[in-house]
């Protein structure tokens, strides 16, 4: 059953109807369509995916200099993330193995102006702050270009300076996933160790203590990459070894009366590759039966030396199925019915091609819910690098709108479809139950959602027992004339930005009459809703 997308590529096409050439006009409304759609009207999900299948993550390194966590009281920070709720945030990453909690230390200057401003407010109301003082933030924005390098070169030096971080850090960590509606999982350090290698839990002790105390509700994971532990720190641990410091912590845990039922997930290892796949095989022989998902991260290409044609290369997106089915078929071989979950990915483009990356991610979504993925966290919400969906300026960018309306549009049942007349691997498409939160759908709604990576515009056309339904279209197009390259875009022709620092605008539909084609631009991707479709799935 999840071998959906691999079969429909399989199945390579029929002769296309597009003339090659230009992407010159779409054909007139009316003529025929160069994608058929079937999928059927009765018939149970194919699978079902979490409700916070769509993740978000705060790169640990983010702390490698812990006044810019004060970056989290940002009030329109916060409104972006409320946004993608209900949904993880994951604070981890490379940065995870070299943070070290101390329970006495004092905030910084800056993290004490939002702490004091936490202080004033009453209980009830820990959410109704406002951000820390304008110039605080600013000058922290200001000087933010010199950190990010730093971040940076410490990152492609793999020189890791250890970072003392604070119970501030900590509190602000929390109050930002807490107001955002989110539910923060923290990552602790797997690399204190004692002589004898085992992991060295004290430093989590004291976390655990401060967290417990404060009546923090988290989720936990225990190390970032540890296939490249000794790439970034010297240290090798096996992986039998961490499945019982997994161990470890899971005891360490049900000490706690706020963390008996905690979740822990992991080993957050990399992309499956000979040695790290071995690492997870043994770390699931001992540590399996404690964690609650395994994590692992997937990226795609380098970022850096990507070019603009690997990112329209059907074959790469194919590279994540590959990648998929290898982690799965391990899981299920060594703990069969864990869930699996992306830990952290993104779509690695480096070279700021927004639109493209915004193309990739949408896509590993949809592969990733189709194969058996449970949970996908974004790599990351705002931080150094390039994979951000948020700037420097707290701006969202592309990949925030795209996942704004994934999150808004679509729901957690998966359901099978197929493309014919054209190659499935160049015109993707994927098929979800409508989001049941979503106030103006109902039960037995659908989204549809098409990436187009054709040159020139497709129009899909929907079985012929949906023809009476009116369609809901969602496209999003780059705006301006840096084309696939820009950094703003447009939903339906108006360009999406945020009305003031409170709220989202909202994200309107355009409404197809029934029986339209549905015209998918080149090298876009849209969303339709086929509103009262009755799809027996999803009622
Ligand atoms: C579109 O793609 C086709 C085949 O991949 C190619 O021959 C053609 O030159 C492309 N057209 C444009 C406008 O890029
Ligand atoms: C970080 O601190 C730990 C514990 O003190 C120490 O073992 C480790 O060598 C330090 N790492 C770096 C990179 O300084
Ligand atoms: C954590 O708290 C417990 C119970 O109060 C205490 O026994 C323990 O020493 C504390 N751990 C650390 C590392 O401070
Ligand atoms: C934690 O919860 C307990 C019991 O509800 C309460 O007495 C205590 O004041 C809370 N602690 C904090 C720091 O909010
Ligand atoms: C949990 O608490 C008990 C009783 O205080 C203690 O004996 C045990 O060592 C603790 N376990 C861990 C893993 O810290």
């Amino acid at each position: 059953m999840v071998m959906v997308v691999a079969a429909a590529a399989a199945s390579l096409c029929a002769a296309p109807l597009l003339i090659g050439g230009s992407s010159a006009e779409p054909p007139a409304a009316g003529e025929g369509a160069d994608g058929e759609l079937s999928f059927p009207q009765s018939g149970r999900p194919l699978r079902q995916v979490s409700p916070f299948f769509l993740s978000l993550t705060i790169d640990a390194n983010l702390a490698t200099d812990p006044r810019y966590i004060t970056f989290l009281g940002s009030t329109k920070l916060r409104t972006l993330a409320r946004g993608l709720s209900p949904g993880f945030l994951r604070f981890g990453g490379t940065k995870t193995d070299f943070l070290i909690f101390d329970p006495k230390k004092e905030p910084t200057s800056e993290e004490e102006f939002f702490l004091d401003l936490l202080a004033k407010q009453d209980a009830e109301n820990v959410c109704g702050i406002s951000s820390p003082p304008l110039d605080v933030i600013e000058l922290l924005q200001s000087q933010w270009p010199f950190q990010e390098m730093l971040i940076l070169r410490e990152q492609h030096k793999h020189k890791h300076k250890n970072t003392t971080i604070t119970r501030s850090t900590v509190d602000i960590l929390y109050n930002f996933a807490r107001c955002a509606d989110l539910q923060l999982i923290f990552g602790l350090n797997a690399l204190l160790r004692k002589a004898n290698s085992q992991w060295d839990s004290s430093n989590a002790e004291f976390i655990l203590n401060y967290t417990d105390s404060q009546n923090y509700t988290l989720s936990w994971e225990l190390g970032n990459e540890p296939n490249s532990f000794r790439h970034k720190s010297g240290i090798y641990i096996d992986g039998f070894q961490l499945g019982k410091d997994f161990i470890r912590l899971r005891q360490l845990l049900n000490n706690y009366s706020h963390y008996r039922t905690a979740k822990l997930y992991g080993p957050d290892v990399g992309q499956p590759r000979k040695h790290t796949q071995k690492l997870l095989r043994r770390f699931l022989k001992s540590g399996g039966k404690v964690i609650d998902s395994v994590t692992w991260h997937h990226y795609y290409v380098n970022g850096r030396t990507a070019t603009r044609e690997d990112f329209l290369s059907p074959d790469i997106l194919d590279t994540f199925i590959t990648a998929v089915k290898e982690e799965l078929q391990l899981v299920d071989e060594i703990a069969p019915g864990k869930q699996v979950w992306l830990g952290e990915t993104s779509s690695a483009y480096g070279g700021g091609a927004p639109q493209l990356s915004n193309t990739y991610v949408a896509d590993k979504l949809g592969l990733s819910a189709q194969l058996g993925i449970d949970v996908v966290m974004r790599q990351v919400l705002f931080g150094a690098g390039s994979y951000h969906l948020v700037d420097a300026s707290f701006e969202p960018l592309p990949d925030y709108w795209l996942s704004l309306l994934y999150k808004k549009l679509v729901g957690t049942k998966v359901l099978k479809v197929n493309v014919a007349g054209q190659d499935p691997r160049k015109l993707r498409v994927y098929l979800h139950c409508t989001n049941e939160h979503h106030p103006k759908y109902k039960d037995g709604d659908v989204t549809l959602f098409a990436l187009n990576l054709y040159n020139t515009t497709k129009r899909l056309q929907l079985p012929a027992y949906f023809s009476s339904k009116h369609i809901d279209e969602y496209i999003l197009l780059p705006h301006g004339k840096e084309g696939v390259l820009s950094m703003s875009v447009q939903l339906n022709g108006h360009v999406l930005k945020m009305l003031d620092d409170e709220t989202l605008p909202a994200l309107s539909e355009k409404p197809l009459s029934p029986g339209s084609r549905l015209g998918l631009p080149a090298f876009s991707y849209g969303f339709y809703v086929i509103k009262n479709a009755k799809v027996r799935a999803c009622i």
